[in-house]
Formats: structure tokens, sequence, C-alpha cells
């Protein structure tokens, strides 16, 4: 195989986006798209991935991190200009670079593999990724001869009345001769609409020179969407969302209402699950086979196992095992363990807590920096008081403990293996295991009280 390289451009500010997040981090289903962008290319096994950075290059690289090389373009004078600075790390390389927009997040790996196929196969020196559209404003059009053949690229704003009935687009994508592209980089002009030095101006270059320029045409318009602004933004966060949830449904996950379901992209779910409308699935959250989620229910970065039901519930970075109950209503905050066969109930919040194997809080509570034993029962109302104000103290209940309705365990404080805590209590102390511990005021019963106080009667 060739050897291959990648540029990807990213320097832009993004205008039309109105933002002061810089364009390329918007988040698609979650992901910034020069993330997407990158990940597509990772699988084309370039030898080095050069980004091109200017706008928020520290913020980029922040996101990017290590997956790719970069390269600074202080002042945004142009795709063609863009490129141009990746010559110090790639000028001298041979074989075929494929250039890409940041701006593109939807371009699949196979697509590219497709682009890199016909590029070999035609022996061309640039092969332009192109798509067909009835709406190709903004875009530019790709130009072909009375022959067929690719003749260049004219730009939107560029373009003669004629040129902007063409309905087939340049999608920003391009493969090209490393060693070409950078000898035709230098006679890029910038005397054109815009006064930018155009990328696409290389084609034509080419063309003068007598080199072979190729074009391989997508099917799929959707895939190539640039997105400039919050419309086109918000076109491929749908049409993202359609292709991942087509892809839970092939793999036999059951999404009652896909339109109203968001997955994103780095989520796996198990055969014969079932997500209810409103959900919201996101991070690297990995679900079981023949779970019920939903309806309304957000899911971050957990990990839950099989035959788990979750109801209008809210769960972040926490594991959950298999058939766990939990919901409506329930708050699962960062680092809880809960274990197989627990139930939580409406209005109990846990953060930190473990919850061991067939253990229940069922209603109105709060569980945090706790390790709760297996087969505990947590009554109605019953608190961990973790918290003093300053730090934070670990409650532990064992086994089989039995916590009374509307009970404070003010921490650091252990209940032991089956012990009892009698309702309304506020414990302070260790309860020894199989105790019973009562902590409240004893009642006390004033007979004939409202006799006693009628004093008129
Ligand atoms: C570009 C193409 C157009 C194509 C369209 C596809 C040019 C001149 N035009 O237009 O033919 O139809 O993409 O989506 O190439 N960038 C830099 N440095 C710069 C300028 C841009 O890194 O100096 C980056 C941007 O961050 C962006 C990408 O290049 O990721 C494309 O730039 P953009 O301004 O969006 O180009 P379009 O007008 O969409
Ligand atoms: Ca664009």
């Amino acid at each position: 195989m060739t050897n291959r390289n990648a540029i990807i451009l990213a320097a832009g500010k993004g205008t039309r986006m109105k933002s002061s997040l810089y364009k390329v981090l918007h988040p698609v289903c979650g992901k910034p798209m020069v993330e997407h962008v990158i990940d597509h290319v990772s699988s084309i096994q370039a030898s080095k991935i050069v980004t091109i950075i200017g706008h928020g290059a520290e913020k980029v690289k922040e996101v990017v991190g290590s997956k790719t090389e970069y390269a600074l373009q202080a002042e945004q004078l142009g795709t063609a200009h863009a490129v141009m600075q990746a010559k110090d790390i790639l000028g001298d390389a041979e074989g075929t670079t494929l250039v890409i927009c940041g701006d593109t997040p939807l371009i699949t790996a196979e697509t590219l593999e497709a682009l890199l196929d016909v590029h070999a196969a035609q022996k061309a020196k640039a092969t332009i990724l192109t798509a067909r559209t009835d709406n190709p404003a903004g875009y530019g059009r790709v130009i072909r001869n009375d022959d067929g053949l690719v003749e260049k690229i004219v730009e939107h704003k560029d373009a003669s009345p004629e040129e902007l009935l063409v309905q087939e687009i340049n999608t920003g994508t391009y493969c090209f001769d490393n060693k070409l592209l950078f000898e035709c980089l230098e006679n890029v002009s910038n005397e054109n609409a815009q006064g930018e030095y155009y990328l696409p101006d290389v084609i034509e270059i080419l063309k003068q020179k007598g080199e072979i320029v190729s074009a391989f045409e997508t099917p799929s318009f959707d895939e190539t969407l640039g997105i400039n602004d919050r419309i086109a933004l918000s076109q491929a966060e749908t049409i993202l969302k359609r292709r991942i949830n087509e892809g839970h449904m092939r793999n036999g996950v059951t999404l009652i209402d896909p339109d109203n379901t968001y997955i994103h992209p780095d989520v796996v779910i198990g055969p014969d699950t079932y997500i209810y409308p409103g959900t919201m699935i996101t991070g690297k959250t990995i679900i079981g086979s023949e779970c019920h989620i939903g309806p309304n229910t957000e899911i971050k970065n957990c990990e839950i196992k099989n035959r788990t039901v979750v109801r209008q519930s809210v769960a972040h970075d926490s594991q959950i095992g298999s058939d766990v109950q939990i919901g409506p209503f329930s708050h699962i905050r960062p680092q809880s363990d809960i274990r197989d066969e627990a139930k939580i109930g409406n209005f109990v919040e846990l953060k930190k807590a473990t919850l061991g194997k067939g253990s229940k809080a069922s209603h109105l509570s709060y569980l945090g920096d706790a390790e709760i034993g297996e087969n505990v029962n947590i009554g109605c109302g019953s608190i961990t008081v973790n918290y003093d104000g300053k730090n934070k103290f670990l409650t532990r209940i064992e086994d089989g403990a039995f916590i009374g309705c509307n009970s404070n365990l003010v921490a650091p404080v252990t209940v032991g293996k089956s012990a009892y805590v009698a309702a309304g209590s506020t414990i302070t102390k260790d309860v020894p295991g199989e105790a019973l511990s009562v902590a409240r005021a004893r009642q006390v019963n004033k007979e004939n009280y409202v006799n006693k106080l009628n004093i008129n009667k």
C-alpha cells in the first residue's frame, strides 16, 4: 500500500457560528466535531496526521491530545495557506495525503477508504470527494468539461450564474499526491472574492500541468455536510443521531421513539434492551441486555449489567449491577456502586455509595459516602449525615442491617451486621451487630390533657 498521511483543517474561527467556542469544538452528539473527523481519519492508517490549528489552538490541542501532530496557522489566510503550514512535517513525504476539513464530522471511514481506493485505481494526482445536492448554496461547485472530466472547483462567492446551477459540490475532502500538493500550493493566489488562498485552486493548477485529476461522488450528501452555522449543526445532530440509533436497532436494541432518544457515539447497549422516549445516554456508558431504560432518563458514563430497570432517573459515573431497579425519580451521583438485585426507589439520592446485593432504599433517602452491605433495608426518609461543614465522613452499614424510617446516621459511624436502628433515631455512635439501637426521646402520653387544657368546659 502507498504511504498515507492526513491533514485536518481546523484553524478557522467559525464566524458564522456566532460563538465563543471555536467551531471545530462544537459537539455533535456530545463529541467535538473535530474529534469525529480524527476518529474516522485514524482508521485509514496514516503514518502521520497533522491538525492545522489557529483560532483556539490551545483549546483544540487540549481536546485532541496526542492523537495527531499539530501545525500552527497563525493567520487564517485560507484553506491552501492552512495546508501549507504542514509543509515542515509532511513536505518531503512520498505517497498520498488526505486533506479533510475539521467541520465535516459525518464523513465515514468507509467513504474515506473508498476515496483513497478510487485515487489509487485511477492513478490520479488528486481525487476530490464530491456529492450532489438540490441546495448547493455555500459550497464550492465542481466544474466538469464536456467529457465529464473535472476542470476546477469554483467557490460559491466566485461562481458565475451558470456555475451556481451546478449541483455537484466539493465536500472539502480530497486526496493528493503529497509532493505535487506542496509544489502546487506555491502557485495558489488570493485573487478572488474572499481574498483567500483557496485549496481547491490546486485542482485547476494540476489540470494545467496535465496531471490526472479524478473525483469520487458519494451517494450520501448527508455525510458531507459542512458545519458553518448552528442550523447545519442541528442538521448534523439529527443525521448522526439517526445513524447511531439505527446502529443500535440493528444490534437488537428496541428504541420506542428513535427521534426522541439521544445516544452518544461511544455508548454500547446489549440486545433486547428497551430504551423509552426522552432518554439521553452519554459518555462511555455500557448497558447490558434485557434492560429497560427510561422514559425521561439521563445516564452518563455508567456501566449497567443485565435486566436492570431505570425509570425517570439520572445516573452519572457509576456502576449498576444486574436485576437492579432504579426509579422513578432516583439520582445516582458519581462513584456509586449498586450491586445486583438492589432497589432504589423514588426520591433517593446516592453519592459515592456502595449498595450491596439485594439491598433496598425504596423512598426518600440520601446515602452519601456510604458502604452498605447486602440485604440491608434503608427505611423511608433515612439519611447518612456525611458532612460537618468542612469534611466528609463515611457511614458503614453491614449486611442484613435494618435502618428504621427517618433515621439520621451521623458519620463516621458503623451499624453492625443484622443490627436494627429504630425509626426516628439519630445515631452518633457505632451500633454493635445484632443490637437494636433506639436514639430518640421516649414517648410520653399525658392522659386527659385536652380536658385539663379546656378550662372553660
Ligand atoms: C470549503 C471549500 C469549499 C467546500 C466546503 C465544504 C475552500 C476555499 N472552500 O468552504 O469548496 O465546498 O469547504 O465544506 O476550501 N480553515 C483553516 N484555515 C483557514 C481557513 C479555513 O484551517 O485559513 C479550516 C476551517 O477551520 C474549516 C475548514 O478549513 O474547518 C474549511 O473552512 P471554511 O471556512 O468552513 O470553508 P467553506 O467556506 O466551508
Ligand atoms: Ca465549512
